[in-house]
């Protein structure tokens, strides 16, 4: 059976470990020397007790508890990566504008980009600015509410939609997520049909979503009203077509239908196996 000692030794190899990923994320400064600082406690209390051979099951629980919080506290600090509120940027798009014809034309991926994903990212950012920087008081505090869901959706939604197409289509899902499919709508062909009537049926302006339920454990479809409404909370999107008409007019005019069959040619079928992947990893 494993002693307490040899136990401690694989938590210093454990605490050492992470000490590594901290030292190669390179964290702020700030936050670099504030979590060695008390790795390094964590370490040099595990090795005092390896030195003196002597540790009781309490004090081994309490180093255990200790290097998870600690583990815990590191990983949710990484506060680099959020994005301060009003500073959201236009992302760049991961591909040409001309990559996606004849499917979706040159013209219409760089409106839709440029002017219309621009907007929701200036509208989010000016809400957010209201509401978090300014501190809006109550009497304007619904209106910028309403301005962050709108463009705060838009913003979003635009964000996954360019990386759910590509020009190097699979045409049909693959890997986990062509399984996950298969099993909740019965087959590939079962689920394009359920989708795309999905798509035909939003009136005026709004989306189709292919999204995954945490609690349920399934896929759903859904179709949000303009880009905010209608939404089932707590799903994540994995794959979203964009109905409105500034997404297909220009090339289609009325033909929404043909903008849909036309679109499942240039489904990403990779990205969304890989939002997939990610989202099953959430428990909720
Ligand atoms: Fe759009």
């Amino acid at each position: 059976m494993e002693s307490y000692i040899d136990y401690l030794r694989r938590l210093k190899a454990w605490g050492e470990a992470l000490k590594e990923n901290v030292q190669a994320e390179r964290l702020s400064q700030l936050i670099d020397e504030k979590w060695l600082k008390k790795l390094d406690d964590f370490l040099n209390k595990i090795e005092e007790h390896i030195a003196k051979q002597e540790v009781s099951y309490e004090e081994v629980r309490l180093l255990q508890n200790k290097g998870k919080t600690l583990s815990n506290l590191i990983k949710t600090s990484n506060t680099e990566k959020a994005i301060p509120y009003g500073k959201h940027k236009l992302p760049a798009l991961p591909y040409a504008y001309d990559a996606l014809e004849p499917y979706i034309s040159k013209e219409i991926m760089k409106l839709h980009h440029e002017k219309h994903h621009q907007s929701y990212v200036d509208g989010l950012n000016k809400a957010e600015e209201e509401l978090y920087v300014k501190k809006a008081d109550s009497d304007t505090m619904k209106h910028w509410l309403r301005e962050q869901a709108f463009h705060g959706s838009g913003h979003y939604l635009h964000s996954i939609f360019w990386n759910n197409m590509t020009p190097n289509s699979s045409k049909q899902p693959i890997k986990e997520v062509q399984n996950k499919i298969d099993n909740d709508f019965g087959s590939w062909q079962k689920f394009k049909k359920l989708f795309s009537d999905a798509a035909n049926s939003v009136e005026g302006v709004g989306w189709a979503v292919l999204s995954w339920s945490p609690i349920s454990g399934k896929l759903a479809i859904q179709t949000f009203e303009k880009h905010q409404l209608f939404q089932v909370a707590n799903t994540i999107p994995l794959l979203v077509l964009d109905m409105w008409e500034h997404a297909y007019y220009l090339q289609y005019q009325t033909n929404k239908g043909k903008y849909i069959d036309n679109w499942w040619n240039v489904v990403n079928w990779e990205n969304v196996n890989n939002r997939y992947l990610t989202a099953i990893k959430i428990h909720m």
